[in-house]
């Protein structure tokens, strides 16, 4: 069972928010921005875009087990209960996207026939067989989550605002300082 709930997040778990937020709202602009160009720049961005993906992948796995072992603030006991709710079915919405999008993308290149090629002599193994129909099915649902996650993380970012500048609970300090 996990430690009782401290008023601070671990600090590995802020260091991680905080880079994975930095590197998934990146991917985010990367693969907008190289889905939008036949120019030069899209073969450098998908050579940013593949390793990226997967060390969001590897720092997710890293994260779950710190954040289910480790206690973590409690929310303020006057939060309504549904904004409570949203927050931990948000939260686990957020974990699913920094695990599910990479390993799509992954699949999504070994379905192309590609290697996924992370940096010079650096290439990994397909997890998907070569087969272009699977190819078609992933890439959508790819480009359909990356805009759900893209809305969730919008909507985590008001509500922690509205922690910070309307409520003033100490929830956004929580994250930022270790400090509730
Ligand atoms: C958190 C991780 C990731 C995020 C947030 C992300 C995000 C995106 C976005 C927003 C797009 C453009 C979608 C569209 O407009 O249709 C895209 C496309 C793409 N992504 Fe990712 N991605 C991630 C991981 C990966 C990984 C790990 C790989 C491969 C190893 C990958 C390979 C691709 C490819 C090949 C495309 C399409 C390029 C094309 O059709 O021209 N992605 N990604
Ligand atoms: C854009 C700026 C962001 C801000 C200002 C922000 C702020 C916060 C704050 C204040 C908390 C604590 C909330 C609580 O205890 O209920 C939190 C938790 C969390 N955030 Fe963010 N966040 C941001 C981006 C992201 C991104 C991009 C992701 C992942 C896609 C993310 C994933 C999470 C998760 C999963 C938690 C729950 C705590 C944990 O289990 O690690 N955040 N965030």
């Amino acid at each position: 069972m996990p430690p009782a709930a401290t008023p601070a997040f671990h600090p590995v778990l802020r260091m991680l928010h905080w880079s994975m937020a930095a590197l998934i709202v990146s991917m985010l602009f990367i693969g907008v921005g190289m889905v939008s160009t036949a120019g030069p720049a899209y073969s450098w961005l998908l050579s940013l875009h593949r390793p990226l993906g997967v060390a969001i992948l590897a720092l997710a796995l890293v994260r779950l087990p710190v954040r289910v072992w480790s206690s973590t603030p409690a929310l303020p006991a006057n939060l309504p209960r549904w904004q409570a709710r949203a927050a931990r079915g948000s939260h686990l919405l957020l974990y699913a996207g920094m695990i599910v999008m990479p390993l799509i993308g992954w699949a999504m290149v070994s379905a192309a026939g590609k290697p996924v090629k992370l940096a010079e002599g650096i290439v990994l193994p397909a997890i998907a067989p070569h087969d272009l129909t699977l190819y078609a099915m992933l890439r959508e649902a790819h480009g359909i989550l990356a805009y759900a996650l893209f809305a969730l993380i919008l909507a985590h970012l008001a509500a922690a605002l509205m922690h910070g500048l309307v409520r003033r609970d100490g929830v956004l300090r929580s994250m930022l300082t270790g400090n509730a």
